[in-house]
């Protein structure tokens, strides 16, 4: 059942992290609106089953009905996500670069920024954070603990505004783990794929540790 204080939260992708967020979500109150690919055809049908409780809408309802937006899709289809109607709302980058999947871009490749400061720039007003990006799929149920249990799990959430950063450490919680605030976007390097946050099982000390600048050294 919705919670009456928690924000709608938008998905764009219903593919495995998508899905996985949705389920977690629900079973934390929160109204959940996703958006599928063009090719999936029976996506209210999948939804039903794989995640109950969620709401399949167009790419326009869903950015209507958001307060805040997860784009959870494949980095290299991140241009089909329509990033200019997102206006100011918080916007959650769960992408990550993965040339096995998604080709070697060369742009990409040569660019220095971090990924989600390459997205940022497709909407400057966006509150955009990176976050949920550096845990597997699988584990975002397998290892979602209650608060105070010894052995959460943390995960990061960095982004150049505050306010952001505060309203998905929340959500963090909600998810089942230990919210680590690691500031500015740029600091969200240390979580992709080939540096030392990604896919490990880290305390909140521990990733705290790690996003903190100066230690951004490629594993
Ligand atoms: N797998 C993980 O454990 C994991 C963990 C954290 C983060 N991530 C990242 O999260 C993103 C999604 O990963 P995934 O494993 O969930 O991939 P996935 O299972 O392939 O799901 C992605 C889904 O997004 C759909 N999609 C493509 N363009 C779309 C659009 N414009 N609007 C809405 N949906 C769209 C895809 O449909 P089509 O197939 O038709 O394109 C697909 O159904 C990737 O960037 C990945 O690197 C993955």
């Amino acid at each position: 059942m919705h919670v009456a204080d928690r924000p709608t939260i938008g998905i764009f992708g219903a593919g495995k992290v998508g899905t996985a967020l949705a389920r977690l979500l629900v079973g934390s109150g929160y109204d959940v609106v996703m958006a599928g690919s063009p090719r999936q055809t029976a996506l209210a049908l999948l939804v039903s089953v794989v995640a109950p409780g969620a709401r399949v809408g167009t790419p326009d309802e869903l950015v209507a009905q958001a307060d805040v937006i997860i784009v959870a899709v494949p980095f290299g289809k991140a241009a089909s996500v329509p990033w200019s109607e997102f206006g100011g709302r918080i916007v959650v980058d769960a992408m990550n670069y993965w040339p096995p999947v998604d080709g070697h871009i060369v742009e990409v490749d040569a660019d220095e920024r971090s990924t989600s400061e390459i997205m940022a720039a497709r909407n400057p007003e966006a509150r955009l954070v990176k976050s949920l990006n550096h845990v597997g799929y699988h584990e975002m149920e397998d290892d979602s603990m209650d608060a105070g249990s010894p052995l959460r799990r943390a995960m990061a959430v960095v982004g150049d505004d505050p306010d952001a950063r505060a309203v998905l450490a929340r959500i963090i919680d909600d998810l089942g783990f230990d919210p680590v605030d690691g500031g500015p976007l740029a600091n969200g390097r240390a979580l992709e794929p080939g540096h030392p946050a990604f896919g490990r099982e880290l305390s909140a000390d521990e990733l705290r540790a790690l996003v903190a600048p100066g230690v951004h050294v490629a594993a």
